[in-house]
């Protein structure tokens, strides 16, 4: 159930769609809910919704902040943090992160989500896991029951010489016929990880979609896989925002995961 919440002041004054209204609540509910005081070393995930994650934590002050280190997830996020004056870490500096935030591209009932959209799902699988806790944010549209129910297929991150032989792979023996290496605009050519490597997006059948830990093992089995955009188990809460301006939060208790 929807949880009606008083949307704070932003600091943008163009006017947003609501779809960005959507996701600058889903970032700032979570930013105040999970990043306090006490956190000192934060990760910051890629994407079109995390930009208003650092916007709130930007307006939470510059004395909570001056005592605070970020870590990017690739490149954006690094321009990200380096433009709005926050302190820059490495994970290799900081392999134990108080708090990751990030977006997703979908995120099921039991809080497993699909990343990668733009290309950086490993390094945001390593700051996931680095981190104590890890928190997604989206809009009402990355809300669904099953992966699989919209997003078109799961970003894989191939070292470039093995691409063609994962996407036989994919093809005939992992029932993705239809995957394919993802282009850049205008036929420019395959898109290009920050770590040199070349994706593919492979969608599968919803029944194989509803067991996304078995697929990501049997993806991950491929030779030349560097990494799979399914991330099972990891979050430890999901916030939507919706249309009517309340946020649905997915959060894990105990256990279970509740949604409200
Ligand atoms: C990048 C990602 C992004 O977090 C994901 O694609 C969501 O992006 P957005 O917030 O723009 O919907 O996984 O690899």
């Amino acid at each position: 159930m929807p949880v009606p919440t008083a949307p704070a002041a932003p600091i943008t004054t163009a006017k947003l769609s609501v779809i960005e209204q959507s996701k600058r609540l889903a970032a700032y509910t979570a930013v105040d809910q999970h990043i306090l005081p006490k956190h000192k070393v934060i990760g910051i995930g890629s994407g079109s919704t995390v930009p208003y994650v650092v916007e709130r934590i930007v307006q939470q002050g510059e004395e909570l902040n001056k005592g605070r280190v970020f870590v990017p997830t690739g490149f954006q996020s690094k321009e990200l943090i380096v433009e709005s004056k926050l302190s820059l870490g490495d994970v290799d500096q900081f392999p134990t992160i108080d708090v990751t935030i990030d977006g997703a591209d979908e995120v099921d009932s039991e809080l497993n989500c699909i990343k990668g959209g733009g290309a950086c799902h490993l390094r945001e699988k390593v700051l996931a896991e680095a981190a104590e806790t890890f928190v997604l944010v989206a809009d009402y549209r990355k809300n669904v029951q099953y992966l699989g129910t919209n997003f078109p297929g799961v970003p894989i991150e191939v070292v470039p010489f093995a691409y063609a032989k994962v996407l036989q792979n994919l093809h005939h023996r992992l029932g993705s016929p239809n995957a394919t290496l993802r282009m850049a605009k205008a036929k420019a050519g395959p898109v290009v990880s920050d770590n040199g490597n070349f994706i593919i997006d492979a969608p599968f059948s919803l029944e194989a979609m509803k067991d996304p830990f078995t697929l990501m093992a049997r993806i991950k089995m491929l030779t030349g896989v560097v990494e799979v955009g399914l991330f099972c188990h990891m979050a430890q809460a999901a916030y939507f925002g919706n249309q009517d301006g309340s946020v649905t939060v997915k959060s894990r208790l105990e256990g279970e995961v509740i949604e409200e």
